[in-house]
């Protein structure tokens, strides 16, 4: 499968080493793309993405809360065309639990600090590309509070806040910048929910495909789709079900 705006582009992925982020290397690594950085946050993550002998993908060490393994990056990265923030954790943790506070910091780290912190650095390479682009993975527990996951949420909404915000600022520079509002798919992050889970693969190439059509907001699978189409009609209502 080729994605037309992508066609010799340069990719990082960050959390390439499981779930979302190791579906989009491998679907990545089926196209005509020209090369693709495999951010891993562990050297353990990175030998696992060395041993499957990808095509045109290099692993990179990256923990996005680490600004060294950010500022070695230019060592190895010298044309860059599109970033994917993908990389996250998760806990079942409200605002009134004992750690929430601990728990809510870590989350942020991830989601919201690592993710200004790696476009900041990786900035003066996207504007040197013609066709630039930054994928954000949000929620869409982003959009309405997830009442079993509450610290989450707020983590995915700050960096939805953070994707609208550079759509405005960055279009100047013609840097396409699209969000990702999934429902839970089947990585080790979702293991605990129980109803339908659509494959990690699927979402990836969703995603894509989304991308080249310049869609700025992504719901890549019914769930998402469905609670999207409540939210934009009466928000009161999601929050009433998400709270449940
Ligand atoms: N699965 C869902 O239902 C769902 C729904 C909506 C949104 N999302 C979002 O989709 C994205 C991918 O999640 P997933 O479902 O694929 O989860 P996953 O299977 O748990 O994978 C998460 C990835 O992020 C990496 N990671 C964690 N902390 C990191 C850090 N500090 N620096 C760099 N990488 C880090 C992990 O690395 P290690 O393997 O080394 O820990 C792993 O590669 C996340 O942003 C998640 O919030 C997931």
């Amino acid at each position: 499968m080729n994605f037309p705006h992508l066609t010799n582009a340069n990719i990082l992925v960050t959390g390439s080493s499981r779930g979302l982020g190791l579906a989009f290397v491998k679907t990545l690594s089926k196209s005509d793309v020209e090369h693709i950085y495999a951010g891993c946050r562990t050297q353990s993550g990175c030998d696992t993405i060395k041993e499957l002998n990808l095509p045109n993908v290099t692993p990179v060490l990256l923990d996005v809360t680490k600004q060294s393994d950010i500022n070695n990056l230019s060592s190895t990265i010298s044309q860059l065309d599109l970033v994917i923030n993908n990389a996250g954790i998760a806990s079942a943790c409200g605002f009134s639990s004992e750690n929430a506070l601990d728990i809510s910091k870590a989350e942020m780290d991830v989601h919201y600090f690592g993710s200004i912190s790696l476009i900041q650095a990786l900035l003066p390479l996207l504007k040197l590309s013609t066709k630039a682009g930054i994928i954000n993975i949000s929620s869409i527990a982003g959009l309405s509070n997830f009442k079993a996951m509450g610290t989450y949420s707020a983590s995915k909404g700050a960096l939805h806040f953070l994707t609208q915000g550079l759509r405005a600022e960055l279009s100047a520079d013609d840097i396409f910048v699209q969000g990702v509002y999934p429902g839970p798919f089947d990585t080790r992050l979702a293991a605990n929910y129980e109803g339908p889970k659509p494959s990690p693969i699927n979402i990836a190439e969703s995603v894509l495909n989304s991308y080249c059509e310049r869609q700025y907001e992504v719901f890549p699978d019914e769930f998402s789709t469905n609670m999207h189409q409540i939210f934009k009609n009466a928000p009161k209502e999601l929050e009433e079900i998400f709270s449940q």
